[in-house]
């Protein structure tokens, strides 16, 4: 199968202690609203949060200026705003979501990070989900840099899409089935064409823009809106942690002094 293929980025909100790149999910936000957002949308994503203090922390002001460039009908946006139906063109502000995309049949990417696994391994009993965790950030990278050559044996094959060495559940032509049954190469046949190429967009701090770092920036940024507490969680576990570590100490303690007249 493909996922070997996945690579297993290191992404600064995982371990223990992780937690999310400001500067990063700035980048993939960008990246975002200049590549994917032409097809996907995010209908679960609300503007405001990108104020957030542990998310991309752009300034209310910024906010309100990214989301008075969306000019959409109000029937075409997303349920919550069903009961103010007026079907006429606004522009949105802070309070609303970004607007749903149905204009290529793309996937909303809301929660893609969290819907979609990295790892499965080894040997399919998922084991390493454990020690690396889902795996989602690193396939939706991985995916972006995924697109390769298409293999020799696929050369005239009448097949649709994009061959994409990471993606499992696309076309795949009979020529590249050997007589076995096994496939001749990793991967399959996106509907997707490759959207990134390097240096698609231009960073304001002159960051790099290669394939590959742009796929990390907008996985790092597409994790976040499918879990933007994730730092708050982390920070309420580790609060766990040490209360009760501290009250394991106090309560070893308190036995030894209950019991130490009877000893
Ligand atoms: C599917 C991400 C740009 C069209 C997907 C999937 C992801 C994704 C994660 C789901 C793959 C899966 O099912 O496992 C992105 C990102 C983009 C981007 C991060 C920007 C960097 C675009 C653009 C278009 C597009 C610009 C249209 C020109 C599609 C379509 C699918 C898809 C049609 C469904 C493909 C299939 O199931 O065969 N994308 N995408 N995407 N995307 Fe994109």
């Amino acid at each position: 199968g493909g996922e070997s293929l996945i690579h297993d980025y290191d992404f600064p909100f995982e371990g223990w202690f992780g937690s999310y790149d400001t500067f990063q999910l700035q980048r993939g936000l960008q990246i975002y609203t200049e590549v994917c957002a032409s097809c996907h949308g995010l209908k679960y994503v609300s503007f405001r949060n990108l104020s957030d203090e542990t998310g991309p922390a752009l300034p209310e002001d910024q906010v309100r200026a990214y989301a008075a460039n969306f000019f959409v009908a109000d029937f075409d946006n997303n349920s919550q705003l069903m009961d103010s139906l007026t079907g006429e063109m606004r522009t949105l502000t802070p309070a609303d979501r970004f607007p749903v995309n149905r204009t290529a049949a793309a996937p909303d990417l809301s929660l893609m990070a969290k819907a979609r696994a990295g790892f499965h391994g080894p040997y399919g009993t998922g084991l390493s989900q454990l020690f690396n965790g889902m795996g989602g950030p690193e396939y939706i990278a991985s995916l972006l840099a995924g697109y390769l050559e298409p293999p020799a044996c696929a050369e005239g094959a009448e097949i649709d899409g994009y061959y994409n060495a990471v993606f499992a559940a696309g076309g795949y032509p009979d020529s590249c089935i050997d007589e076995e049954g096994h496939r001749m190469a990793p991967g399959s046949w996106i509907g997707m064409a490759p959207p990134l190429l390097g240096d698609d967009v231009t960073f304001e701090d002159g960051h790099e823009a290669t394939v590959e770092s742009q796929a990390q920036d907008v996985a790092a940024f597409l994790m976040w809106t499918a879990e933007p507490k994730l730092v708050a969680r982390k920070q309420a576990g580790l609060t766990g942690v040490i209360f009760l570590t501290v009250l394991s100490v106090l309560l070893y303690l308190t036995n030894k002094r209950l019991w130490a007249p009877y000893k």
